[in-house]
């Protein structure tokens, strides 16, 4: 039976939303003949009732490209809501479902990350049959091994891990690049490793300035006068303390940024080795998605639209192993996944002689 679909983007963009989103729309038209309404900018949009048809046209030249043609929105709860010329939060789900009546929706597709599947899961409570899609470059997302935007992320870090090698190797220095990952540091520990860094300081453990330094003089006694770290933007910085770049709204909502320059002025005041920070920002959101990104959100994409004419409701699709499984948004909506203390990358990390910090 044909039916209408909301489809929508929510919290931070990433590499291969377009792609999910081509996917949903071309096999719902072509094999089911529906019709799918894009729900612009995420929750926002939902609230404010902003959204557009989507034909195959639409998401004809999207597969390469980043970001996503229905705009997101990382800030937005429909039950505290903040909307122009609010100037206090509202509980807004109900102009959301209103939304959802106005479109004819029969299902709502909702690709995001463990945030947004948090607030779809309190949001849907089987009012509307819902299927999420994980995505997101930190790749903490419960239930899928993983989200859509990680690789491209991770690639594009350790293409940076590269070029700082050649440049802190010439002026023998330690440069400590950070890179997201609010609570989770998979973007630190795999592309640390596939960068072939020598320090890697993730949000999940704790470390010490005088075990950097054993790494560093490790290092330039065996005549490598540099050494790279990669520090997630989660990790506290040398007092304990998280550093943020802003606070304003909840908790959550802060946005974190340099304490990979604290931790090179802390480290700066005990060498005379140069020691420089950097923050990669959001270059890592961007690009255009390699090949395991575009192929995951395709294979995730087919599965969420098959799984709305399956009568699915209430779940995630995540990838398990090279297979799609249905994992209940009561098992996803539980916070971020964590690297585990005992990951076998960890191990790999210390056994080959890198500093992984510190077990908590
Ligand atoms: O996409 C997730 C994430 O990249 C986090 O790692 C980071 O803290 C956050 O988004 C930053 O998002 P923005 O600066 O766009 O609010």
């Amino acid at each position: 039976m044909t039916k209408t679909i909301a489809l929508m983007t929510g919290g931070g963009d990433c590499p291969g939303l377009n792609a999910a989103i081509r996917a949903v729309v071309r096999i719902a038209r072509n094999e089911y003949g529906d019709r799918v309404v894009g729900i612009e900018d995420g929750y926002e949009g939902l609230i404010e009732g902003r959204y557009r048809e989507l034909n195959i046209n639409d998401t004809r030249g999207i597969l390469r490209i980043g970001g996503t043609i229905l705009g997101s929105s990382n800030r937005t709860d429909p039950f505290e809501y903040v909307g122009p010329g609010d100037t206090e939060p509202r509980d807004r789900s109900e102009d959301a479902f209103a939304t959802l009546r106005e479109v004819g929706a029969d299902a709502l597709i909702v690709i995001g990350g463990d945030g947004t599947m948090f607030l779809t899961h309190q949001f849907a409570r089987g009012r509307i049959p819902v299927v999420g899609i994980p995505k997101t470059i930190d790749n903490d997302v419960h239930g899928t091994d993983y989200a859509i935007g990680f690789q491209t992320c991770i690639t594009t870090v350790t293409e940076a891990i590269d070029k700082l090698h050649t440049t802190a190797e010439s002026h023998h220095r330690v440069v400590l690049l950070e890179v997201m990952g609010r609570s989770a540091g998979w973007v630190a520990l795999y592309a640390g490793l596939a960068g072939g860094a020598d320090v890697i300081l993730i949000p999940e453990r704790t470390y010490s300035i005088e075990h950097i330094f054993d790494k560093v003089r490790e290092r330039e006694k065996r005549g490598s006068h540099f050494t790279i770290g990669v520090v997630a933007e989660g990790s506290a910085d040398p007092a304990g303390e998280m550093i943020y770049r802003a606070q304003t709204g909840s908790a959550h909502q802060w946005k974190l940024g340099g304490v990979c320059f604290a931790l090179a002025e802390a480290m700066q005041q005990q060498t005379s080795r140069d020691v420089r920070g950097l923050v990669l920002g959001h270059i890592q959101r961007g690009g255009s998605p390699v090949v395991f990104d575009r192929l995951l959100a395709t294979q995730l994409g087919s599965a969420a639209i098959h799984a709305v004419h399956d009568g699915v409701d209430g779940v995630m699709v995540g990838l398990n192993g090279t297979s799609v499984r249905h994992v209940p948004l009561a098992e996803v909506a539980v916070g971020p996944r964590r690297v585990p203390a005992d990951h076998e990358m960890i191990r790999a990390a210390e056994t080959m002689g890198f500093y992984v910090g510190d077990p908590r």
